[in-house]
């Protein structure tokens, strides 16, 4: 008879088993997966054992630069390096940058939870040669990493390189293609794409450049590839009328996601299976209450709780890392954008595991542990954190207590009840000062839609009503 598993036990199992599935291939050989610490660690040996400087990672709060809300990429703090405005301190650089892709450009947010790729906080390993080497030793480089280091099969990669653009009159980059042949790559697996692909810029204007990408094949074929690492070709500048400006100097900025190499190389299907992710996808459940994670998406997870674990554990990482930067959650920009993170956390904590959202802030110390050593301002502040976040959470309880009951009013004399319509919503925006974010949140709450064009369009007519209001008061004291 088997015997009965302490309900802790019972949470762990998953993980564990998690941790010790390995593919027949990897059991066979033996093989023990690398950890995340040792991914990274081996990515930085690397470069520094190839004279690169290893360099900290910069804040993820912007230094000098308004176009952006949050650091992106690793190339950002090197903005005006690669532009020629500054010299370079070193030629050849390396480090393992803290990223947040929430508003902007480059914005995650929405896609968080339902696939096991996009996350608001992640981690992005690069090389940068300022002025040094070029094509050839940036793809050598990148190459004997994944095949020597990681020991990743040649026969898994696919490169793809920029094939053109006659329409801003740039050639196809067959420099590249021939040097990825000459590595030895299959021809079959070297693949020219277009501007949309394999061409990178950092914003609408700025340093820009053609790119080869290096996938990994997640099941031998040409079918199910993986963006694993982006090589950029800085060899522009994208003025504000959208010409490129070709650089003086030529440079290379790398790019690879920590997480989606992790599940690489720990054989995982999703990056939320990998020991990044699964301390706080167990957490969670023991906190709350609830079943242990299962590593299911769209209809598998039927009840949306595995998406909602996710969500949880990505902005749990996100929140922390803002934090320990610096930033607190307020009314506009960047620190607006960590509030309505901090607040969509809470009412996934409180609608899908029916429990407490002070409880999220105890995943602070298990990100600790898992970020602290490579970035010790995260463990230099995780008191400050752990504060920053509960304070948030209790006046947002406030804000919701107070918000619900106007809703339960509203809702009580709703006839339709699968939608809220757009005055609603406004009389409780404008009337309950209840925010946007809130809105939706109780409206999923009941399972209902919520008619948001409407209610923005509300909004609009108010911002309209409210600009002509200020113009007409100028123009009377003016005469
Ligand atoms: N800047 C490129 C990227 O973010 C490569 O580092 O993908």
């Amino acid at each position: 008879m088997p015997l009965a598993l302490h309900p802790l036990q019972a949470a762990r199992q998953p993980l564990l088993h998690a941790v010790r599935t390995l593919s027949p291939l990897r059991r066979y050989l033996h093989i023990e997966p690398l950890s995340s610490h040792e991914i990274r660690r081996r990515f930085l040996d690397y470069f520094a054992q190839n004279n690169h400087t290893i360099i900290p990672s910069s804040s993820v709060v912007p230094h000098n630069d308004t176009s952006l809300l949050f650091v992106n990429a690793g190339m950002n703090q090197f903005k005006h390096v690669l532009l020629g405005t500054e010299a370079p301190r070193h030629r050849r650089v390396a480090n393992s940058q803290k990223c947040i892709r929430a508003g902007g450009k480059h914005n995650d947010l929405d896609e968080v939870g339902i696939d096991g790729r996009h996350h608001t906080y992640f981690e992005m390993l690069g090389n940068w040669s300022f002025g040094d080497y070029f094509q050839q030793e940036a793809c050598t480089l990148a190459y004997h990493l994944l095949v020597d280091v990681y020991k990743l099969p040649k026969s898994r990669l696919y490169m793809t390189y920029f094939g053109g653009d006659p329409e801003v009159g740039l050639q196809p980059d067959f420099e590249c293609r021939e040097i990825w042949r000459r590595i030895g790559i299959a021809e079959s697996q070297i693949i020219p794409r277009g501007m949309d692909d394999n061409f990178w810029a950092m914003g609408e204007e700025g340093p820009c450049g053609p790119c080869t990408e290096i996938h990994y094949s997640m099941d031998g074929s040409a079918e199910k590839l993986l963006e694993v690492w982006n090589l950029v070709f800085m060899q522009f500048n994208r003025t504000r009328r959208g010409i490129l400006e070709p650089l003086t100097v030529k440079h290379v900025d790398t790019g690879m996601g920590l997480e989606r190499l992790v599940a690489v190389l720990q054989d995982r299907q999703s990056n939320y299976d990998t020991d990044l992710f699964l301390p706080l996808l167990q957490k969670i459940p023991e906190l709350a209450g609830t079943p242990p994670y299962q590593s299911k998406f769209g209809d598998d997870d039927h009840e949306g709780l595995f998406t909602a674990y996710r969500i949880l554990a990505d902005h749990a990482r996100m929140c922390t890392v803002a934090i320990a930067d610096g930033m607190l959650p307020d009314k506009r920009g960047a620190p607006y954008v960590l509030r309505k993170v901090l607040r969509r956390a809470a009412l996934t904590w409180s609608n899908k595991l029916h429990s407490d959202p002070l409880l999220w802030a105890q995943l602070v110390p298990t990100i600790v542990q898992s970020l602290g050593p490579a970035y010790p301002e995260i463990a230099e502040r995780e008191a400050v954190i752990q504060a920053t976040i509960t304070k948030e959470i209790e006046d947002f309880k406030g804000i919701v207590d107070k918000g619900t009951k106007a809703f339960g009013k509203i809702w009580q004399k709703l006839e339709n009840k699968m939608v809220l319509p757009a005055d609603k919503m406004y009389e409780l925006y404008r009337q309950f000062g209840v925010p946007e974010e809130v809105i939706f949140g109780l409206a999923r709450g009941r399972n209902m839609g919520c008619d948001a064009k409407g209610f923005y369009l509300l909004m609009d007519q108010e911002r309209v009503k409210s600009r002509e209001g200020l113009a007409r008061k100028k123009e009377q004291v003016a005469q």
